[in-house]
């Protein structure tokens, strides 16, 4: 049976940016189902060579020298076309169906505009009889700002298509390192017997960028790193992090555990909000040796800055999954713009013995384990353990190393996170996908703590660019000795 995509909003900047680059990739790994055709469709009027064009242009300019060759760029080039149309409007489907696409081909729409048009694409796809039971549908966020928004939206999907070709996209689970979670959790007897409130102090899930909100300041003041980030990547690490052992590992039990963690988290109450969370927003600073400006001195791009936005760019937030497992260990989570480094893991850190064996004097600097989980830039698994310093000192002196573990190999792979994604479209397999529940199991939880935040006046703390964030988030974590943010490795 004949793939075919359908890429509607494809000249938009998703499509350039991401999907084509990551279709192309299929192509270089031979990822690609021979007759697979990819439609880019938008309203703009343009040549076929004048849409190449670009694709190649941006491609060239993108993908990493090694990965280009013109060869691959012939052979992928081929099964591109652009259609100019209007996929709001039945007609334009119409036409394309008839000028293009075989009875019984399997055809995948991935809708890369604004989610307030979905609705209309979808109706427009129910009219001219594309909905078919073959036919997948992929979305990605913003899908909606609260439980609400999210329910209309996605009420108007599930009107025309049901849950199993609906395709949810979060590109953290296409992520090498984000599966090799689940396979260090389920592949490796070593770790299940100690993951558990009984082994386990606290966890703590990172993710920062030094980029800045760049030039969409307007889309991004409506949004913040709650529902930029929070929401979606680092609830959906956390549920990975978290779940039980699915039964097996298919879509349908992977999402059911999620789905369970999701509604296990603890409710941020007013009454409790100041002391789980912490937002911020960043002010000017220095970041890898740049001057930069601060979040309300950014240029504009469609509207004027908001000289009292009150939108954070950065958010931590103790969370707790109330379950069997996990019932008293902090899940601390953490993520925000223009901040020192780029990087994002999950750090993990064992409970230490009441009692010592090693004297004062010799166990100074004796700290718990970890296991570090680096997710980017650099992916690897660190275990930090205490060791005896070597040499003729008396007694046990200690200090810490670390058992590392690095994926070098992992950083000459030749795809990307939507690679994976789209290759997972193209075999109907849902199990990196998002259900329709864990959506608005997340939105549920999210929505409280910003009605709380909202309650109590929670304002954001400013915080300088190039630093680890607000001094408030690094206050929340150390209220309890021995634990703070793992910024050494950063
Ligand atoms: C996107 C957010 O979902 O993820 C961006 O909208 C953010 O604001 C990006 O920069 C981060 O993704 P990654 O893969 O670079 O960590």
């Amino acid at each position: 049976m004949n793939t075919d995509f359908l890429i509607v909003g494809g000249d938009g900047d998703l499509a350039l940016r991401k999907l084509y680059p990551s279709l192309y990739y299929l192509e270089l790994n031979n990822c690609m189902p021979e007759n697979t055709r990819i439609f880019g469709m938008a309203r703009t009027g343009q040549t076929q060579e004048e849409f190449l064009g670009k694709v190649q242009k941006w491609l060239k300019e993108n993908v990493a020298d090694e990965l280009y060759s013109d060869e691959k760029w012939q052979a992928f080039s081929q099964k591109m076309r652009f259609i100019q149309g209007d996929a709001t409007n039945p007609e334009s489907l119409e036409n394309f169906k008839d000028s293009h696409l075989d009875q019984d081909s399997v055809l995948i729409v991935y809708l890369a505009i604004p989610p307030m048009i979905f609705g209309k694409v979808t109706t427009s796809l129910e009219v001219c009889g594309l909905a078919k039971p073959t036919t997948r549908l992929v979305v990605e966020k913003p899908l909606g700002d609260s439980r609400e928004s999210f329910m209309a939206i996605n009420n108007e999907l599930a009107r025309v298509f049901p849950e199993e070709q609906i395709f949810r996209i979060d590109h953290y689970l296409g992520k090498e390192s984000v599966q090799n979670l689940l396979a260090l959790r389920f592949a490796n007897d070593i770790f299940e017997p100690l993951w558990n409130s009984k082994y386990i102090d606290h966890v703590q899930i990172t993710v920062t960028e030094t980029v800045g909100v760049g030039n969409r300041w307007s889309f991004y003041d409506q949004t913040g790193a709650t529902r930029d980030m929070m929401q979606n990547h680092l609830l959906q690490v956390l549920c990975l992090m978290a779940m039980e052992p699915p039964a097996v590992m298919n879509a349908h039990s992977v999402r059911t555990e999620k789905l369970k963690v999701l509604n296990c988290l603890r409710p941020v109450t007013p009454e409790c909000v100041q002391e789980l969370t912490v937002r911020g927003q960043y002010q000017a600073g220095e970041v890898d040796g740049v001057t930069v400006p601060g979040y309300l001195e950014e240029e504009s791009d469609k509207y004027e800055i908001d000289p009292n936005s009150k939108t954070e760019t950065f958010v931590a937030i103790q969370a707790e999954v109330i379950n069997w497992r996990w019932s008293g260990v902090p899940i601390y989570l953490r993520t925000g713009k223009r901040l020192n480094k780029r990087h994002s893991e999950i750090v993990v850190q064992f409970k230490q013995r009441n009692h010592q064996i090693f004297d004062k004097q010799e166990h100074t600097g004796h700290k718990p384990n970890q296991l570090i989980i680096q997710l980017q830039p650099d992916e690897g698994i660190r275990l930090r353990v205490m060791n005896k310093v070597a040499g003729l000192d008396a007694g046990i002196p200690l200090e810490d190393g670390f058992l590392d573990l690095s994926f070098e190999k992992n950083k000459q792979q030749k795809h990307d996170a939507y690679s994976r994604l789209l290759s997972d479209v193209i075999r109907n397999d849902q199990t990196l996908f998002v259900s329709a529940q864990e959506v608005e199991a997340a939105w549920k939880w999210i929505d409280q703590i910003f009605a709380s935040w909202k309650a109590v006046d929670q304002k954001p703390e400013p915080y300088e660019a190039g630093s680890f964030g607000p001094q408030a988030a690094d206050d929340m974590i150390g209220k309890v000795p021995c634990r703070s943010w793992n910024n050494d490795i950063c």
